[in-house]
């Protein structure tokens, strides 16, 4: 049966070019290398330059993803940015990006599901081709998460990093099948009894200030495992698929460890997961968008292949998608 997909028409990203390793770190908190690496299996982050917003990184990884599409940036209805760093309380740093890409029609507008927000933001978009509301969208994930740091907290500030990834995602008529390229299916979950399991301490409403990253660690590890494993079967279950068909899992790169431990969970062997997180750490909501990106630029994930997305961030909110490139 006939019906409408949103593909993925081109990918970029941006990388601030300040490299901030475990070594530099360990003059600032009392940490080491080796317990942030055998802990996190990060080395090292990039931090964005004094004066360099999340909507500087998100419109170097806007153009990038346009130029990749080969599309004209006019094309483009709906953008929509996923962040917790915006540039401002308000407006949306999403209409900065659409200024500064010289649109002036359309929708643009942020989104905060914190490290979830990248998979939620593509399911809007997803939503928005499908009934008609788009044609062609524009999805980011930008962070400047070093600016919500402690740096004198060794538990969280070693885990995050700055950077940005985008996606240029248009509709186009599909048989309604899992041979369709495009977005297949798509799960998006919160639970926010666990709000206060991974916060920041401020806010307009509360504080009138921005406050800082607070977590339990344990907790967070404790429930991103069982999650995650949870959402990507639900994807499974609803296209028939199993694990052995996946080519490709691009994850949240929130840590090693719980990338090793959800592959394992679900059966997919070390090969096909795509890390970044040795060399990005934590980014957020731009690290599904670095990693996707960093695995299109290298050759690995080729046209066809079949992709798991997923992502679970503070909230707590998770979610998993699955898509033919
Ligand atoms: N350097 C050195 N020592 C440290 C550091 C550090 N940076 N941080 C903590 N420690 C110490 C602690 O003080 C503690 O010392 P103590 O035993 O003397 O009290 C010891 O190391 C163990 O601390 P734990 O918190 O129990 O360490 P754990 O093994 O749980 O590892 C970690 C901590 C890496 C944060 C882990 O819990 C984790 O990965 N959690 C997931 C958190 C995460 O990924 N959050 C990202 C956001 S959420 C998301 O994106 C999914």
């Amino acid at each position: 049966m006939s019906t409408i997909r949103t593909i993925v028409a081109g990918t970029g990203s941006y990388l601030p070019a300040r490299v901030m390793t475990n070594g530099d770190l360990s003059k600032v908190v009392d940490t080491t290398d080796e317990w942030i690496v055998e802990r996190t299996g990060i080395h090292s982050r990039h931090i964005a330059a004094d004066g360099e917003l999340t909507s500087h990184l998100a419109l170097a990884a806007a153009r990038a993803a346009i130029a990749d599409a080969g599309i004209d940036a006019q094309e483009i209805d709906t953008i929509i940015l996923a962040t917790t760093t915006p540039d401002n309380t308000f407006p949306a740093t999403a209409v900065t990006v659409q200024a500064d890409l010289g649109l002036h029609h359309g929708a643009a507008f942020d989104i905060q599901a914190v490290c979830s927000g990248f998979v939620y933001a593509l399911t809007i978009a997803d939503t928005f081709i499908r009934t008609g509301q788009s044609k062609t969208a524009l999805v980011i994930g930008a962070e400047t998460f070093s600016r919500l740091l402690d740096w004198t907290d060794r538990t969280t500030c070693v885990l995050f990093g700055d950077g940005a990834g985008a996606v240029v995602v248009k509709g186009a008529e599909g048989e309604g099948t899992n041979a369709d390229r495009g977005i297949l299916t798509a799960h998006l979950h919160s639970d926010g009894r666990y709000k206060d399991k991974l916060y920041v301490d401020g806010g307009p409403s509360s504080t009138q200030s921005t406050g800082h990253v607070r977590m339990e660690g344990r907790e967070v590890f404790r429930h991103a495992v069982v999650n995650i494993a949870e959402a990507i079967n639900e994807s499974l279950a609803a296209t028939g698929l199993s694990a052995d068909d996946i080519d490709w899992f691009v994850p949240h790169q929130a840590n090693k460890r719980i990338l090793d431990g959800t592959a394992k969970r679900i059966g997919l062997p070390p090969e096909k997961v795509v890390l970044t997180v040795a060399e990005q750490g934590n980014t957020s909501a731009a690290s599904v968008p670095l990693a996707f990106d960093t695995a299109v630029r290298d050759g690995r994930i080729k046209k066809g292949d079949l992709v798991l997305l997923e992502a679970m961030g503070g909230g707590f909110t998770w979610g998993s998608l699955l898509l033919r490139f």
